[in-house]
């Protein structure tokens, strides 16, 4: 089959499209046909090694430390089974199936990920756990749409799980044109959040139309913009920024607030004044990726079809260092999806 196969960290001309062996089922495990696979930072940070330790952060690594090379990228699958270990259960093979990324540990924290710690989707084929696959058959998504789902939706169902966020409630939202902000606007608008969007002035209207209530420039000075825009305080920020704008918007949530932060693309060594959070009973959530019931959670969405991701490009997979020069540009809005079946 042919693959996008990760040989070393390094720049883009470490990914090299070629033939493989195709994947065999081992017990307990099936073989997807991916049929669409999105493109994630981890991607990016995996093949350039850009994760650090915690011992020396400029160290090369993955997310959990060091990379079984030659490696094939892509946490974001969907497809449908080819064919299924001896022991498991038959019914599967042609089931369209959504694909939990995630291996946890014993509580149900993510320890590991397609595509990082094991083989992933950027390849015509994977072999992936039985209980990780769920089956979507009858969503009226398409695959595309699907495939945004796992790694940015899963991120954000984790999020706002963890955050408890309700009905009602008013939510910051920074980073929200990329896959995990677009993901939160439009979790966060199902559940009946009033959800305040940070983004830059080009991506605004696309933002709005993802369900945003309001929708702020981040270049522009924002503690003013949240004191008008929600006077009585923020129920949380659901954050994947951090960065120079945190001091800032912290001491916007109101009294027991919660500050729920997933990622740093606008830096990750920040300055707070640490009264602002004890003085107001502010909770700080760490959140990584999704645990097995997020995933069920977003499954069951997927199935209903309650929201539409936006899917902002497709590519074959020949093509995919383009898609991945057109990720890095962050001028799109939603996800962009590789479509490993088609193509050259
Ligand atoms: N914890 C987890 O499990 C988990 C899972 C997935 C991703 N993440 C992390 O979450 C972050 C976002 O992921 P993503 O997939 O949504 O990324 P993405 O698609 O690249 O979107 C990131 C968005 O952040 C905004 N942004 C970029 N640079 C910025 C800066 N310097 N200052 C402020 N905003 C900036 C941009 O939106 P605007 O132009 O609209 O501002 C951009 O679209 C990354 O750090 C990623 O590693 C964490």
């Amino acid at each position: 089959m042919r693959a996008a196969v990760l040989t070393r960290f390094g720049g883009p001309e470490v990914l090299e499209v070629r033939e493989v062996p195709d994947p065999v089922p081992a017990d307990g495990h099936v073989v997807v046909r991916v049929t669409a696979a999105a493109v994630n930072n981890t991607d990016i940070w995996t093949r350039e090694g850009a994760y650090g330790t915690a011992e020396d952060p400029g160290a090369r690594s993955g997310w959990r430390g060091d990379i079984d090379f030659p490696r094939v990228q892509g946490g974001d699958i969907v497809g449908v089974v080819e064919s299924v270990a001896d022991d498991v259960d038959r019914s599967l093979v042609g089931r369209r199936v959504l694909v939990d990324p995630a291996f946890y540990d014993d509580h149900g924290h993510p320890v590991g990920l397609l595509g990082s710690e094991a083989d992933g989707g950027f390849a015509e084929r994977v072999a992936v756990a039985a209980a990780r696959v769920h089956d979507v058959s009858g969503s009226a998504l398409s695959d595309e749409e699907l495939a945004c789902l796992p790694v940015a939706y899963g991120t954000a169902m984790g999020m706002l799980e963890r955050g408890g966020i309700g009905a009602g409630e008013t939510v910051l939202v920074t980073g929200a044109s990329g896959g995990v902000g677009v993901a939160l606007v439009q979790l966060a608008r199902a559940r009946g959040a009033q959800v305040i969007a940070l983004t830059t002035e080009a991506k605004r209207s696309r933002v709005a139309q993802a369900g945003a209530a309001v929708t702020l420039d981040r270049i522009q000075p924002v503690g003013a913009a949240l004191a008008r825009t929600a006077p009585g305080g923020l129920a949380a920020v659901l954050d994947v920024v951090g960065g120079p704008a945190l001091p800032e918007i912290l001491p916007r949530l109101r009294d027991g607030g919660r500050w729920v932060i997933a990622g740093a693309v606008g830096g990750h060594t920040v300055s707070l004044d640490l009264r602002r959070l004890y003085l107001h009973n502010i909770a700080v959530i760490g959140s990584s990726m999704h645990s097995p019931h997020h995933f069920d959670l977003l499954a069951t969405e997927a199935r209903r079809a309650t929201f539409r991701p936006p899917v902002a490009a497709r590519y074959d997979l020949a093509d995919i260092h383009q898609a991945q020069r057109e990720f890095v540009g962050r001028n799109h809005v939603g996800k962009i999806v590789i479509r490993p079946g088609t193509g050259r």
